[in-house]
């Protein structure tokens, strides 16, 4: 296929609408916010499911319809209880857009969900993949979404090598989805696309023999199903490592928030040190030392170690002039627990520890 194919003729699109939709009555596939109408709980659902598995997000969107049913609810909360509703999802800036957008619907627009693809996409954390769901599944207006789903799908039946993390692709491949959706159930087509490649056409082992477009496939024809979609780089990923101090005084931990441009804005965290080993771990031995705890991001890996320091007594004057201590706050355990959201790799530390920091 030419790299700027023409738009697909009149006969295919009927073809390829009707296939689909046929394809998604046989192939139910039931979510709590299929069929829902409520702007507000699409949206919630959709910034949930991003970069995020179905299966995953799930008790997820369960628990924020329960904590906070309306856009109004969400608004009212304070941002840390949003963010330790989130814990464990990942991406957190996420939660923290979708608060702030909460609060921007609350008190701008009268609480009242904005309903044009152009006013949504204003919504902080709403791209243009989000703004086509919510417009089609809330409103039923005819924008074709294109996630990566979207993008493989068609990447094969049409045979496309564009890499699809460029510019030129995001154009054209957003002309042919736009080409290719139904205007008269943009809706129930835009579900169908999303099933379609999350089912059916896989990124491995996808079920060509009983995919309905399996004569029409370019990529089928030409025995390139797994070469497509193409990518143009590899990704790489930032090394770097946490020294994380875990500090106990009495009954007490030194926690802090995190502020700033870095990953994990607004979650808290240990006092810690990048790279280099904290030299207050000179003055005192550490009660233990974690093994390394690794977490993958998409730019960046993680390595942590934790170094447990106990001071059942008066803090020493190391401690207290520490510089890695500073803006900490003390927490009881059960604060630790209960109110504060941490980043996975203190998670995962911390619950390797439930028996033993009691
Ligand atoms: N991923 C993101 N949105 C989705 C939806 N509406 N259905 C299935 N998977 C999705």
């Amino acid at each position: 296929m030419p790299e700027d194919f023409p738009r697909p003729e009149e006969p295919f699109r009927l073809f390829f609408r009707a296939a689909l939709l046929e394809w998604s009555r046989q192939h139910p596939r039931p979510m709590p916010w299929k069929g829902e109408k409520d702007p507000y709980r699409i949206w919630l659902s959709e910034i949930i499911l991003q970069q995020t598995r179905v299966e995953q997000g799930l008790p997820y969107y369960e628990k924020f319809v329960r904590h906070y049913p309306t856009v109004q609810q969400l608004a009212d909360a304070p941002e840390d209880q949003v963010l330790k509703d989130w814990e464990g999802l990942g991406y957190y800036s996420r939660a923290r857009n979708l608060h702030a957008a909460a609060r921007y619907v609350a008190h701008h627009l009268n609480g009242k969900f904005p309903d044009t693809y152009e006013a949504i996409r204003l919504l902080k954390g709403v791209g243009p993949y989000t703004a086509a769901a919510i417009a089609s599944f809330g409103f039923g207006l005819p924008h074709a979404v294109l996630d990566g789903n979207v993008y493989r799908v068609l990447a094969r039946i049409f045979g496309i090598d564009t890499p699809i993390d460029t510019p030129k692709a995001q154009k054209q491949f957003a002309t042919l989805a736009g080409a290719m959706l139904d205007p008269d159930a943009p809706a129930a087509y835009n579900q169908a696309m999303m099933d379609f490649g999350a089912l059916c056409c896989t990124p491995s082992q996808p079920a060509c023999r009983e995919c309905p477009f399996r004569d029409d496939c370019v990529a089928r024809q030409q025995n390139r199903v797994n070469e497509l979609p193409k990518k143009q780089k590899g990704l790489t990923r930032k090394k770097r490592t946490f020294h994380y101090l875990v500090i106990r005084h009495q009954e007490h931990w030194f926690v802090r928030k995190r502020m700033g441009k870095d990953i994990w804005k607004g979650l808290w965290e240990f006092p810690f040190s990048e790279n280099d080993v904290p030299e207050v771990l000179l003055s005192f031995e550490p009660k233990s030392v974690s093994a390394p705890v690794r977490q993958l991001l998409t730019h960046q890996e993680i390595t942590a170690i934790f170094y447990e320091l106990e001071f059942p007594d008066a803090l020493p004057t190391e401690i207290q002039q520490c510089p890695l201590l500073e803006d900490c706050r003390l927490v009881t355990l059960s604060e630790l627990k209960k109110n504060i959201a941490f980043p996975k790799v203190i998670d995962c530390f911390l619950q390797s520890k439930v028996l033993t920091l009691n």
